[in-house]
Formats: structure tokens, sequence, C-alpha cells
């Protein structure tokens, strides 16, 4: 893929093992890519946002999230343990991937600690529910 008219250089790696240089990304941004990691592995990220911005440079990052609100809680889980599994073996043939998001949403819950771990690495960082808590974001810039 060519972006005639941007300087985009296309990287395809690990984000925790990156050879981004140090002070270099004005820019950081991911779309449901939290779920599936350890807190020691948030930490990481973390420290590795820090580390590759520039001053000023701004990162944002939402993932599906469990909802405080109880109704709300039992509604979306059951939507994410069943009616998406049944969904993904109906249009793509496989039930077992899409069973995961229930099981992964429930043990990350919310980006609430991920906030936490970016403040502790110096970062600017605001705290963003989406759809009444059902997703929920974090986003902000290096000082
Ligand atoms: C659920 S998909 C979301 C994809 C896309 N952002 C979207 O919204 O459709 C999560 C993505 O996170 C990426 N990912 C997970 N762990 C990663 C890691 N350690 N380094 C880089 N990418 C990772 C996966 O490759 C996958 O593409």
């Amino acid at each position: 893929m060519e972006y005639p008219h941007w300087n985009i250089q296309l990287l395809e790696e690990d984000v925790l093992n990156n050879s981004i240089i140090s002070s270099h990304a004005d820019f950081v941004v991911s779309a449901f890519g939290l779920k599936t990691f350890s807190t020691a592995q948030l930490e990481k990220l973390a420290f590795e946002i820090n580390r590759i911005l520039k001053p000023n440079g701004q990162f944002a990052f939402i993932e599906i999230s469990e909802p405080k609100w109880l109704l709300l809680r039992l509604l979306f889980m059951f939507y994410l343990n069943w009616i998406i599994p049944i969904i993904g073996k109906l249009f793509m043939g496989n039930s077992m991937d899409y069973k995961m998001l229930g099981v992964y949403c429930s043990k990350f819950k919310n980006c609430e600690k991920f906030s936490t771990q970016l403040k502790a690495n110096g970062l600017e960082v605001r705290y963003k529910k989406y759809f009444f808590g059902c997703a929920t974001g974090v986003m902000g810039y290096k000082k």
C-alpha cells in the first residue's frame, strides 16, 4: 500500500517489542487491541507509548468493556457470549473465535487500569466511556 502524499512507513511488528526509535511518533492509535493484554503487557505498552511519542505527540485507544450498570452488563455480556458467536457461526462458519470476545471482555473490564498505567508513565490522560460503558477509551498526549 502506498501513501504518496504522506510520509508513512508501514511496520508489521509486535508493539511490545518494536523497532521504533524513541520520541519518533506523532500519533499512537489502536481500536480493540487491548483486551487480550495481561496487566504486565499493558504496563509495557504504556511504557512504549511514552517512549516512542514525540513531545506533544498524541495517543488514543478504544476497547469493548463491561458496563457498570447491572442490567446493561447482563444484556451486553449475553450479546457478546451468545449472540455474537451465533452471528460468527452463521456468517463466518466459526463460533469459537467469537466466543472468546465475552471471555476477554470480562477479564479486561475497562480502560481504567490502563489509564492509571499511562499516567504513571508521565502521560496526560483522559478516560472516556462510550455507549454507557459498553466501550471505554483513553486518549491524551506526551507532555
Ligand atoms: C480485535 S483486532 C482489531 C482490529 C482492528 N483495529 C479493528 O478494529 O477491526 C485486534 C488487533 O490487535 C492486534 N494486536 C494484538 N496484539 C498485538 C501486539 N502485541 N502487537 C501488535 N498488534 C497486536 C492484532 O493483530 C489485531 O489486529
